[in-house]
């Protein structure tokens, strides 16, 4: 299913695991990894999990350098969170399709079409954007962000459509959205769920709200069209931790396929079906093992972010923290 399994990386050359961790103690470094890692990074990661564990982590951690395993938007997150560390993403090209739908110059253009808006930015965007944020959000937050925002102020949300309609729908909170996807959750449609229910009617649907189905899902579920089925939406972490918690045995995952990794790592006798086999973000895909050594070894390629950029992405960052779940 995957692109790489994580026997060929290693079968390739299997002192890898053991050169990582070497490089890891003699650096004072410590490996992030995002849900949707290769499993054989997953594997050698000190820390997986979700875009606000990761930027959690990155704030917290007291190691002189972070090798972020997840894409670029993520990687200069920690780097603003931890100015003083080294951060590393051992694939520069590791971008993201949907925080490339908007930059600093359209967000400049919609605030002026909306003075004294209150601007929500999903973390899946640039910094500079951030920097243009009075709130940065992730997907475990995004409802609690909106929701701490007073009634009476005009929201802007980006760039994701679909995290935007399902917190529009679960706060009842008219925004305006702008109109970015991702291509890989965008994929992720009705039909295929669809499809996946009737060959596994009692299985439990987990949802990322990045999914192009989410809404009619939730719609559906809620009018008693999909009888027997429980629907979670949430965000990767939470997607992990309701398949550990769950009493489901068996479930339908609507998002990137190398959260499977994860789920059955943590919950060996459950079985985790993909909605979309195909949902493979080709981006989480660049960070290989072979990387990640030549990162550690060569302290490079480095993610910095100007400081006049830095600060100001900060504080929609921090006003994010701040905001309990
Ligand atoms: P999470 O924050 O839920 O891990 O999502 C990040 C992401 O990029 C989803 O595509
Ligand atoms: Fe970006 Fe989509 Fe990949 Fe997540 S899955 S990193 S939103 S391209």
């Amino acid at each position: 299913m995957l692109a790489v399994r994580p026997t060929e990386q290693v079968a390739a050359d299997p002192g890898l695991p053991e050169r990582i961790d070497r490089l890891r103690r003699e650096r004072n470094a410590v490996i992030l990894a995002h849900n949707y890692q290769l499993p054989e990074i997953q594997d050698v990661a000190d820390f997986v999990g979700d875009s606000l564990g990761l930027s959690q982590e990155a704030a917290r951690t007291d190691a002189d350098v972070i090798v972020f395993c997840g894409v670029h938007f993520m990687a200069e997150t920690a780097a603003i969170l931890s100015p003083n560390r080294t951060v590393l993403l051992p694939d520069l090209a590791a971008g993201c399709s949907l925080a490339d739908t908007i930059n600093a110059d359209q967000l400049r253009a919609w605030k002026a079409q909306h003075p004294g808006a209150v601007v929500v930015s999903y973390v899946n965007t640039s910094a500079e954007v951030k920097a243009e944020s009075d709130y940065c959000c992730t997907s475990s937050n995004a409802i609690a962000v909106v929701n701490s925002i007073p009634a009476d102020r005009e929201i802007l949300f980006c760039p994701d459509m679909f995290l935007g309609a399902h917190v529009e729908r679960m706060t009842g909170r008219p925004m305006h959205i702008w109109m970015g996807e991702c291509h890989v959750h965008a994929g992720i449609d009705p039909a295929h769920l669809d499809a996946a229910r009737r060959r596994h009617p009692d299985a439990e649907l987990l949802i990322h709200p990045e999914c192009g189905c989410t809404t009619s899902t939730l719609y559906r579920s809620s009018s008693g069209d999909l009888p027997g089925a429980t629907t979670v939406v949430t965000s990767t972490e939470g997607m992990v931790r309701r398949a550990v918690d769950s009493p489901a045995s068996t479930f339908i995952v609507a998002t990137e396929v190398g959260i499977l990794h994860r789920m059955e790592k943590l919950a060996p006798t459950k079985r985790f079906l993909p909605a979309t086999p195909g949902a493979i973000c080709p981006f989480m895909k660049m960070i290989t093992l072979p990387k990640v050594a030549a990162a550690l070894e060569t302290l490079s390629p480095r993610v910095t972010v100007a400081p006049g950029i830095a600060a100001r992405a900060r504080r929609a960052i921090d006003r994010m923290l701040a905001v309990p779940v």
